[in-house]
């Protein structure tokens, strides 16, 4: 039995932080973010929003636009490294919130590859038979992590959701190849310490900001473009593609930079690449799954489509996955 995405959802707040804001917080400028980003505002929730609330209203559009009833999805995949607490999972929280009384529902760490993360694992539960529909989602609030008095983070992240239900199609459609890989050997690129087991919450994790997200920019960087378009190209070789046969790529929206930079090895014409990170910044888990939504909605994809979405994150993981519509 084939997988494939059968709809999509998104959903963000309604908070928006532009450069210009961002001028009066640190030492930084429109100028810098723009040139080195690509990014000009992302979205923020406000005090009282959380994670879950945007995954539910994207989770749910998804369902709607699906035809199916909250009952009928077998598996709910949260992908986020912003849970909303750390017991129950957001994935639970979801699954109550939607109705969902027939599903599973629990989390994927996998930070900015966690959508990729979540539909590889569905989309083999759905080929083998063990279920028939999964809600995949990506929902994050970064910027509750994001330290504002450190400038080489605060000018990237952003918060929303995005969500996608998945179901078996007919032959020759769908989930052509999908791939996941990690390599904790460079946890140093991207992390946050405070809260866990090693180091506590304390007096002292506060105090030195450990709770915040401390990322190595510059490093990532060249392991991001390594790493998205070889397994890019490993995935469309597996599903017996070239690049030309390729309608859309949509990589993780991480920087402008690295975008251009994964599709110039790629060597996709930069037009078939999309990108939204000048509205969204980068919203981690949540900005594949938003991109996906955009371009569905707006009708860039069409039936018989060949789409590769490809993803990098801190951990380090990464992967891709071939998809025709
Ligand atoms: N405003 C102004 N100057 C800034 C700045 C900001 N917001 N952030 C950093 N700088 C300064 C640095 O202090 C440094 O100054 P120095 O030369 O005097 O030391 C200079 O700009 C260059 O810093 P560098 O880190 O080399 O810049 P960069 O070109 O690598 O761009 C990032 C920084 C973070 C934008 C870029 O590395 C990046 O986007 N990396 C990937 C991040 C990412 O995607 N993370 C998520 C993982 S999926």
């Amino acid at each position: 039995m084939n997988a494939g995405i059968l709809s999509t959802g998104c959903d963000y707040p309604k908070g928006v932080l532009t450069n210009a804001d961002l001028e009066q917080m640190v030492e930084t400028s429109d100028e810098w973010i723009t040139t080195r980003t690509g990014i000009k505002e992302r979205r923020k929730a406000s005090p009282d929003e959380y994670t879950s609330q945007f995954a539910v209203r994207a989770g749910r559009q998804a369902i709607e636009r699906a035809g199916l009833k909250p009952e009928d999805i077998d598996i709910i995949i949260c992908a986020t490294t912003t849970p909303d607490q750390i017991l129950p999972s957001t994935g639970c929280l979801i699954q109550r919130d939607l109705g969902c009384v027939n599903a599973a529902g629990m989390d994927v760490f996998a930070a900015c590859s966690g959508f990729i993360y979540g539909i590889t694992m569905v989309e083999s539960m759905i080929r083998t038979g063990q279920i028939r529909y999964g809600l995949v989602i990506g929902a994050e609030v970064l910027t509750k992590y994001v330290d504002y008095t450190d400038r080489t983070t605060c000018v990237i992240f952003g918060d929303g959701a995005g969500a996608a239900v998945l179901g078996p199609v007919e032959e020759g459609k769908g989930i052509l190849s999908t791939k996941i890989q990690s390599d904790g050997n460079y946890e140093e690129q991207l992390y946050a310490r405070g809260g866990g087991t090693k180091l506590g919450t304390t007096h002292e994790t506060i105090d030195n900001r450990e709770h915040y997200f401390k990322m190595r920019g510059n490093e990532i960087f060249k392991v991001a473009v390594r790493n998205m378009s070889g397994v890019s190209k490993e995935m469309l070789e597996k599903a017996g593609l070239k690049v030309e046969d390729v309608d859309l790529v949509i990589p993780h929206q991480a920087n402008q930079r690295i975008t251009d930079a994964v599709a110039k090895k790629l060597d996709v014409d930069p037009k078939k690449v999309y990108s939204n990170i000048d509205r969204m910044g980068n919203t981690s888990s949540a900005s594949i799954p938003i991109a996906l939504d955009e371009v569905i909605q707006s009708g860039r994809v069409k039936e018989g489509d060949v789409v590769l979405l490809t993803a990098f994150g801190g951990g380090i993981t990464w992967g891709a996955t071939v998809i025709r519509f």
